[in-house]
């Protein structure tokens, strides 16, 4: 049985402790259990935009610029070393993540010519499936899907991880992408990098990866598993802000196959020449499109550098133990409330996130935020998502959440709960 005076010692003994009050924390009262969504504010972050806007854009206005015009690529290449196993020249920060997969998808099809089929799966998030849907409409593909999605009908049937051996029913030598996400949205199962990108790859198809859920929660290491491609966000657990840039991963093998499928000025060879034809530049800049947002990138400098000290073996290891520990709470306190576990019970086969599957999940969820101060979010179909991001949270947060979802689930009290009128979920 979990008690607070487990969570408590387990704080006591996390080196990662310190990092908390690292944070804006505005309500000490709040269980936040959405950093796989949002992440806190460092306190840091406030005062690096502080002194960019006096004397940064503030006092150097466009003589700025010369500091700046590089910034994608240094600060992609913090990403790189602090959380996705990367050497030096292989990230660029910039754009939103779904530009950068329709980016990295265009530039892999591409380099596969002839053939005519694209592989995901159904779990996939959606704007990756929405995008997909549209370049095999733009390009006369087949998109192919595996179905793997927890719907109401498939509950406890499909934990969303798409193994090698279901992978290789679907490969063929007419395939020319395969793309899934590191850790399933929904589900939270953390997939296999390494064999299912060496299986693509087996059959000549290159391999995206959508690492948002991932980047900073899960000890990626890119280079040494053999991944050519890949995006996230820096928003999730990498603490950098809401919209903050995304990022993409061409590795320096990969890099000389690729074709940029934007053709922007940033990746121009001599780009202040601004002369006539677009001749790509070698290297990352070469995926460049056009002028970064340097408040954003400064925002993930700060919170990378902030991953790159704590550790991210050390941060994995925290998700782990506390994603276990809420496994615990659940079989002991909300199993028998009606609540069912979607995520896979092995900590080596999932991210920092677990998902609740409960009838009255919608309910649930929103009168947790309206009345107890939980923040977890909702999922299609019936899923409450609790997270532990480990820089910011504890796990006596953890464990007073848990605490709160039991008590507010067992007092019924939720049923009369509106749903109309939310936005987000
Ligand atoms: C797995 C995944 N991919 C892509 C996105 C979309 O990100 P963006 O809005 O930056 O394009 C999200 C957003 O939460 C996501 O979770």
């Amino acid at each position: 049985m979990v008690t607070r005076e487990d969570a408590q010692a387990l704080d006591a003994n996390d080196p990662l402790r310190q990092y908390k009050s690292q944070f804006l924390i505005a309500d000490p009262s709040m269980c936040y259990l959405d950093g796989n969504s949002l992440g806190r504010l460092p306190k840091a972050t406030q005062n690096v935009l502080t002194d960019f806007m006096v004397n940064g854009w503030g006092a150097k206005v466009v003589d700025g610029w010369a500091d700046w015009i590089d910034m994608a690529e240094t600060v992609g290449d913090v990403i790189g070393r602090a959380a996705l196993g990367a050497a030096p020249g292989q990230v660029l920060a910039q754009d939103t993540t779904s530009v950068n997969f329709y980016r990295a998808c265009r530039a892999a099809i591409s380099a596969r010519p002839g053939r005519k089929t694209i592989i995901t799966d159904a779990a996939n998030f959606p704007t990756d499936r929405y995008i997909l849907e549209g370049i095999a409409d733009e390009l006369g593909l087949n998109l192919v899907m595996i179905q793997n999605e927890i719907t109401s009908e498939s509950l406890g049937t499909t934990d969303e991880r798409v193994t090698v051996e279901q992978l290789e029913q679907y490969l063929n030598d007419d395939v020319a992408l395969v793309t899934l996400s590191v850790v399933a949205y929904r589900s939270g199962a953390l997939h296999d990098l390494k064999a299912l990108t060496a299986a693509a790859r087996a059959h000549g198809a290159l391999f995206v990866w959508d690492a948002s859920h991932a980047v900073g929660a899960v000890d990626l290491q890119f280079d040494r598993d053999g991944v050519d491609i890949a995006v996230g966000c820096t928003y999730k657990y990498g603490n950098s802000g809401p919209g903050a840039p995304a990022w993409v991963y061409f590795s320096k093998s990969i890099q000389p196959e690729l074709d940029t499928p934007i053709h922007g000025w940033f990746a121009q060879r001599n780009q202040f020449e601004m002369g006539q034809g677009f001749s790509q530049i070698d290297g990352m800049r070469g995926f460049q499109i056009a002028s970064p947002s340097i408040i954003g990138l400064l925002s993930i400098q700060t919170a990378f550098e902030i991953i790159e000290e704590a550790g991210i073996a050390n941060i994995n290891a925290k998700a782990s133990r506390g994603t276990d520990m809420m496994i615990e709470m659940y079989d002991e306190w909300l199993a028998p409330l009606g609540y069912t576990l979607l995520t896979p019970r092995d900590s080596s086969l999932r991210g920092g996130h677990i998902t609740l599957h409960h009838p009255d999940a919608g309910q649930i969820a929103r009168g947790l935020r309206l009345h107890k101060n939980v923040i977890p979010d909702f999922r299609e179909p019936n899923g409450i998502r609790v997270s532990i991001s480990p820089l910011p949270t504890s796990y006596e947060e953890v464990f007073e959440g848990f605490e709160r979802i039991r008590d507010y689930t067992a007092s019924g009290d939720y049923k009369s709960i509106d749903l109309s009128g939310s936005k987000v979920t």
